[in-house]
């Protein structure tokens, strides 16, 4: 039986809860990356999103992570769904091997708050987008269930408005969504690289 728990904003959440909602995450990441073609998944792990993009919503997806140990085994997929994606075992601080604009856009889920020195990451990512392109971070927030249960450092929203906003991003927001149990944030590349760096 799952236990359930009063989490810091007073909402009571099972021990599932992200388990329960990744489906209906994946969904609404995939709507908000809809313009996008190519997309970059960053530390992407088992690359779950990034096959359900390319299998459900046919984008070409590039994860990256710097450990490989749980990724699938691309041999074993359709020739479709191999065609379109691709997972490197890269820090996403040094993508050297991307050229300029190589993506559309990129996500990170639950992913930010495990990178060190985020904003170096976020700036080289910058690089990378086409102009205009959108960066989305998903993560846990400080003081939300994840807190409770694995006991790492989280951000709080305005934390990570503020790295996108320092790493060369505009149009920035972040906000709770899920119960306030998880951080929506996004940011665009600029299309004046000025504005990025002033
Ligand atoms: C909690 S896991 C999330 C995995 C996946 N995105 C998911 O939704 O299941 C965070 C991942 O970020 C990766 N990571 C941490 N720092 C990284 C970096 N600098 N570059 C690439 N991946 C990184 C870790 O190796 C880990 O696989």
């Amino acid at each position: 039986m799952r236990t359930a728990r009063t989490v810091e904003n007073g909402t009571r959440v099972s021990d599932g809860f992200y388990e329960e909602i990744r489906p209906r995450l994946y969904r609404r990441i995939a709507r908000e990356l809809q313009e996008a073609g190519r997309v970059l998944d960053l530390g992407c792990g088992g690359c779950e999103l990034a096959r359900f993009l390319v299998s459900r919503y046919g984008k070409e997806v590039t994860g990256l992570d710097v450990t490989d140990g749980s990724f699938p085994d691309l041999g074993q997929m359709d020739d479709s769904v191999r065609r379109r994606l691709r997972c490197i075992k890269a820090d996403a601080r040094r993508l050297e091997f991307l050229g300029d604009e190589a993506a559309d856009a990129a996500v990170a889920t639950w992913a930010l708050h495990e990178m060190d020195r985020p904003r170096e990451i976020l700036e080289e990512v910058r690089r990378v987008l086409r102009v205009g392109g959108e960066l989305l971070i998903v993560d846990f927030p400080r003081g939300s269930l994840a807190g409770r249960l694995w006991n790492e450092k989280y951000y709080a929203p305005e934390e990570v408005s503020e790295i996108l906003e320092r790493a060369g991003y505009e149009h920035v927001s972040a906000r709770l969504v899920e119960r306030g149990q998880v951080i929506w944030a996004k940011g665009f590349r600029p299309v004046s690289e000025e504005a990025a760096t002033s």
